[in-house]
């Protein structure tokens, strides 16, 4: 069986607009876009993981480039090239020919986690962006637009993708199940798949396919599945940074919030909620701690390095209480 069929959220992924799940004015701006085609300007997608950027960017590239669309798109990753100095020879190389193919307007360079890449980097892209732009358009993605330097973002039609609600993952789950013909799957399976994944459509699909290899699903298999909710983890990051291991819980909250995808807002959500339960040296002073970086992160600051600086005040907690 190809990849493509063995993983659902490959063998569910939209490739029209209308199927994508949500994101109503998102797809709305970016039909009118697709209209004129040859006026398309430069796009940035930023919003959290699992919301579609990705698929959207692939829809787009298929949209405007026809059935050779793979043939003049080239997509990088800025986090995982070694450097700019190969993004840019790639891009160069491929933005060069200049060939052109009926109804096919321009090449497209699909720039996966361009705020991974340094701020000093950013106005070289920015360089190759103008000199291509007669024959290339591109398609920046991002978590955050803030990573990107704002010579860049003026530069682009900015998207901003949401996490899915509720409603939405648990239309578009059913629908899966359906086809996969999953038996007696209840309601509240899906509320479980969403309390854990909170929003992003990929964890949710591969979470439900997990928890249904093996066997009959339900909120139990759910949960054996994400090894412990997460607001179990969130608590046991906090204990752990209370404890004084600050490496050790900051390595668990990037795992977390990288690899499940809970969003920061959440997880100083459920670290309030776990802090009751913990032996705490200073208890007033953890939860100012907490309400100080929750502040913070509406502010729009970096999350990570919030949540970082978070626990390392945590973990200090410990040493002044010795
Ligand atoms: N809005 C959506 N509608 C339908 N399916 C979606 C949507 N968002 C995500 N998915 C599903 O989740 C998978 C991953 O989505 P995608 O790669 O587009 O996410 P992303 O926003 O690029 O995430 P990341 O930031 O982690 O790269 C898709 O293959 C698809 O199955
Ligand atoms: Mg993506």
């Amino acid at each position: 069986m190809p990849l493509e069929d063995l993983m659902w959220v490959e063998k569910y992924r939209p490739t029209s607009l209308a199927e994508l799940v949500d994101q109503s004015t998102i797809k709305q701006r970016l039909e009118a876009l697709i209209q004129k085609k040859q006026q398309l300007p430069h796009l940035l997608f930023a919003g959290p993981p699992g919301s579609g950027k990705t698929t959207t960017a692939m829809i787009v590239a298929m949209q405007i480039l026809g059935d050779y669309w793979r043939d003049y798109t080239l997509s990088l990753n800025a986090s995982d090239e070694r450097g700019l100095e190969m993004v840019r020879d790639k891009i160069k190389t491929f933005a060069r020919y200049s060939d052109r193919r009926e109804g096919v307007p321009f090449r497209l360079i699909i720039l996966d986690e361009a705020d991974e890449m340094a701020p000093l980097a950013q106005p070289a892209l920015r360089r190759i962006m103008e000199e291509t732009a007669a024959y290339t358009r591109f398609i920046l993605i991002a978590n955050y637009s803030s990573g990107i330097i704002e010579a860049i973002q003026s530069r682009c039609a900015i998207f901003r993708f949401q996490r899915l609600d509720e409603a939405s993952v648990t239309e578009h789950l059913k629908a899966i199940a359906r086809k996969e013909k999953l038996k007696h799957v209840g309601d509240s399976v899906f509320a479980a798949i969403y309390e854990a994944t909170q929003g992003d459509l990929r964890q949710a699909i591969n979470l439900m396919q997990a928890a249904s290899a093996s066997g009959e699903m339900t909120t139990e298999s759910v949960k054996t599945v994400t090894g412990a909710t997460v607001k179990a983890r969130v608590s046991d990051i906090l204990s752990t940074a209370i404890g004084g291991d600050f490496d050790a819980a900051r390595t668990k909250m990037i795992e977390l919030t990288r690899v499940y995808g809970i969003p920061e807002r959440d997880f100083l959500k459920f670290a309030n909620e776990a802090l009751g339960s913990l032996d705490v040296p200073d208890m007033a002073e953890a939860i100012s701690i907490l309400a100080e970086y929750d502040f913070r992160l509406v502010q729009g600051s970096q999350p990570e390095l919030q949540l970082t600086a978070m626990l390392a005040q945590l973990s200090s907690l410990k040493r002044k209480g010795d």
